[in-house]
């Protein structure tokens, strides 16, 4: 998946229009990757970003788009600061949910999942292959606090450029989460609203699928 999402701009494949298709593949996986494969031929323009829902205290849901950077082993990645307010949402509760909508061919993707924070040895590994600038970014945002004026970020930027002139370590603040899926639903828009919806559900260790009224 790696590769797929770093060649986004360069993969050819066929796409074949309308087909929901998957289900006899017995796991949800194949099916991601396909159509992320799709959607990328197709030229949505931002394949990898997914709406992240959280859950704070007090029940209240919030969402907002982070970029899918890999799957490994069955587990979505994607990275961010550890004192955003989406980190203090998965210290609370850990269950959240993603959402892929690629308009182009009509399709979306449901997937819930249990949040937890990735390997500190991934991150240092994915911070390290990152730009200059989005390293020293990474220093200088505190994400989600309140910002008196954007001046104030650009001297944060500006400190933190003359206090790591050459190697930018990785921030402890800093880092990847980890998605486990318990469940997934494979969305295709089909003419007459007669859509098609394709749901897998972990139970125990195996993918249980059937499909659901549009
Ligand atoms: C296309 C797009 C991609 C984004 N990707 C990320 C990302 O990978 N990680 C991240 O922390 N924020 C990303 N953001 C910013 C988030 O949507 C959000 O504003 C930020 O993470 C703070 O969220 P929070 O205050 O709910 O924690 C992205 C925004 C957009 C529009």
């Amino acid at each position: 998946m790696k590769e797929i999402l770093e060649n986004i701009r360069h993969g050819r494949h066929e796409f074949e229009k309308t087909q929901l298709g998957g289900i006899e593949c017995g796991e949800p996986f194949s099916l991601f990757e396909k159509w992320m494969i799709e959607a990328i031929e197709k030229e949505e323009k931002e394949p990898n970003s997914f709406a992240l829902s959280t859950v704070d205290k007090e029940s209240q849901a919030t969402s907002r788009i982070v970029y899918l950077k890999d799957l490994l082993e069955g587990q979505f990645v994607f990275y961010t600061n550890y004192r955003s307010k989406k980190a203090s949402d998965i210290e609370h509760n850990s269950k959240i949910s993603m959402l892929f909508f690629w308009p182009a061919i009509s399709r979306q993707i449901r997937i819930k999942g249990i949040c937890t924070k990735l390997d500190a040895a991934l991150s240092d590994a994915y911070f390290d292959s990152r730009s200059r600038s989005s390293q020293i970014g990474a220093w200088a945002s505190n994400q989600s606090e309140e910002l008196e004026d954007r001046n104030e970020l650009e001297i944060r930027v500006r400190e933190f450029e003359s206090k790591f002139p050459s190697t930018v370590p990785r921030p402890q603040h800093w880092g990847g989460y980890q998605i486990r899926p318990t469940s997934f639903e494979f969305w295709q828009g089909r003419s007459s609203r007669l859509h098609d919806r394709l749901v897998f559900e972990l139970c125990g260790n195996n993918w249980e699928s059937h499909k659901k009224n549009p």
